[in-house]
């Protein structure tokens, strides 16, 4: 499933993503002159705040227009159009920092071992992620309206990633990590005023309804929207679902 990015609006009606960030980064605990890369940067927002710790932070992500949008915003930074699956850089970083971003890459391994390369022994990795059973209403939804109407949802349309702590940390330790913090948690997120399940499959799930025609991508979004609006409604507002996996390494070896 390949998604293509409108960094508009990933600012303005999805910013909770990066707003959660903000934890993440007190479990990072930038500190000043340390070399920190942010592993898939989007628009730039905690870049930023790394390097408002005074930390020199690098953001890198695949996608060309969200690296736009986050050079002009930020021009003291330094961002690069990147791949998660193969980066890598002749300094070593003392930290790397990853939000909301590993769910997105199937190929795990190659992500964990470009981590690794890229760190500093001693090195810390701090992540957050959605893990095991993460959006659980909406996959179920998704894989079951798509197959009654004769599409399978196979690995070319729902391919995220959503590992269990167990599985991410065993990956970690292959590639030379010591997992010192890890936590699974739900975190039930309530979407923006005026913002529904419709709005995030349009920002979240684009890949998943290509080569679908038109009128019949909108009526399986209609049919999904019934479907979620019975168990992701509280009071009125759409959420969803997420269960995130929160985890701290340190490069042993
Ligand atoms: C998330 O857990 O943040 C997420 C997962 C799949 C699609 C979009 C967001």
């Amino acid at each position: 499933m390949k998604n293509t990015w409108n960094s508009e609006l990933y600012d303005t009606k999805h910013s909770y993503v990066f707003k959660y960030g903000e934890d993440v980064i007190k479990l990072l605990s930038p500190k000043p002159g340390e070399r920190i890369l942010d592993l898939g940067c989007g628009t730039g927002h905690l870049t930023k705040v790394i390097a408002d710790y005074g930390a020199d932070v690098t953001g890198i992500d695949s996608s060309a227009e969200m690296i736009k949008q986050a050079t002009q915003k930020y021009p003291s930074i330094n961002f690069k159009k990147m791949d998660a699956t193969d980066f890598s850089f002749t300094e070593k970083f003392d930290a790397i920092f990853s939000n909301a971003v590993l769910h997105w890459i199937p190929e795990k391994e190659k992500v964990v071992k470009c981590l690794s390369e890229a760190l500093k022994t001693g090195g810390r990795f701090v992540a957050e992620f959605g893990g095991k059973n993460n959006i659980r209403n909406v996959v179920d939804a998704l894989s079951i309206i798509l197959k009654k109407n004769g599409y399978p949802d196979n690995a070319e349309r729902i391919n995220w990633y959503f590992p269990s702590i167990g599985e991410y940390a065993s990956l970690l330790e292959k590639y030379g990590f010591k997992v010192e913090f890890a936590a699974h948690f739900d975190r039930d997120t309530f979407l923006d005023d005026g913002v529904d399940i419709i709005d995030w499959l349009e920002m979240f799930g684009k890949g998943i309804f290509s080569g679908i025609e038109p009128e019949i991508r909108k009526n399986l979004l209609s049919e999904i929207k019934d479907d979620l609006s019975t168990k992701n409604i509280k009071d009125g507002k759409w959420f969803i679902d997420y269960k995130r996996l929160r985890i701290a390494a340190v490069k042993e070896f």
